[in-house]
């Protein structure tokens, strides 16, 4: 095709050629990031929950469910090789605004050495009330969550789910995806925790594809 501007078509040709070598070499950060989580996943397959870390499209869906207008801190909870912590970061919310916690020791390196500038914290969310409160973080206004609920054990995942509803006060946010079908937070927990749910949107371009809940407290 010839370009409306210069008609060069041997320059438009090599870009096509460009576009397609850009998209048939993988990347070798993404390949190693993969690789990290498969490992992780290998380590801890239930704790991992997903052979395949998110998808960007996923990703900045999430982030997207977040008023950033509000004051307070965003939470990342599993934040695995970064791809959400990425997308919060090109939303253009403040490094300082941001505490991400990553359980799995070598993820958790992983994410330090990728983003020096970030609070990355090796840390089990089931101390997440003692964690922020350490850091000082009593206002949250959103929680980015991919923890794995459907296989973490549930005793677990609902200590978790009580400090999140907990801590996002009136005009917070958590964030969760899953791949299942209902919510992953069960009707009569949100009931005891006070919390509405909305499902916000299906990425059918993740692998595999994602729902995207948000929950708030009920006003
Ligand atoms: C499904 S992966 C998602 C990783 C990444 N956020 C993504 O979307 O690609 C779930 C992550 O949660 C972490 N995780 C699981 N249980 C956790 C817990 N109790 N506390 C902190 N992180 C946890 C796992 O180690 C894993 O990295």
């Amino acid at each position: 095709m010839l370009s409306p501007l210069m008609n060069e078509p041997e320059k438009q040709t090599s870009h096509i050629h460009e576009t397609q070598v850009k998209h048939s070499v993988p990347n070798p950060k993404h390949r190693r990031k993969r690789h990290h989580f498969l490992a992780a996943w290998l380590r801890s397959p239930k704790g991992i929950g997903a052979l395949l870390p998110s998808s960007r499209s996923l990703a900045r869906a999430m982030v997207a469910q977040i008023d950033t207008s509000v004051p307070g801190m965003i939470i990342e909870l599993g934040a695995g090789t970064g791809v959400m912590t990425h997308a919060l970061l090109e939303a253009g919310i403040p490094p300082e605004r941001l505490i991400i916690l990553e359980r799995d020791q070598m993820l958790h390196d992983v994410l330090a050495a990728q983003f020096p500038g970030l609070t990355v914290l090796c840390e089990d969310a089931v101390n997440l009330d003692k964690i922020l409160a350490k850091h000082g973080s009593s206002e949250v206004c959103g929680i980015i969550s991919s923890l794995p609920f459907l296989t973490i054990p549930k005793d677990i995942g609902q200590a978790i789910q009580v400090q999140m509803a907990k801590i996002i006060g009136k005009a917070g946010v958590i964030v969760q995806f899953t791949y299942g079908m209902q919510s992953p937070i069960t009707k009569p927990q949100l009931q005891k925790l006070g919390l509405v749910s909305k499902r916000c949107k299906i990425v059918v371009a993740n692998v595999p594809p994602a729902h995207v809940w948000v929950y708030r407290q009920n006003a």
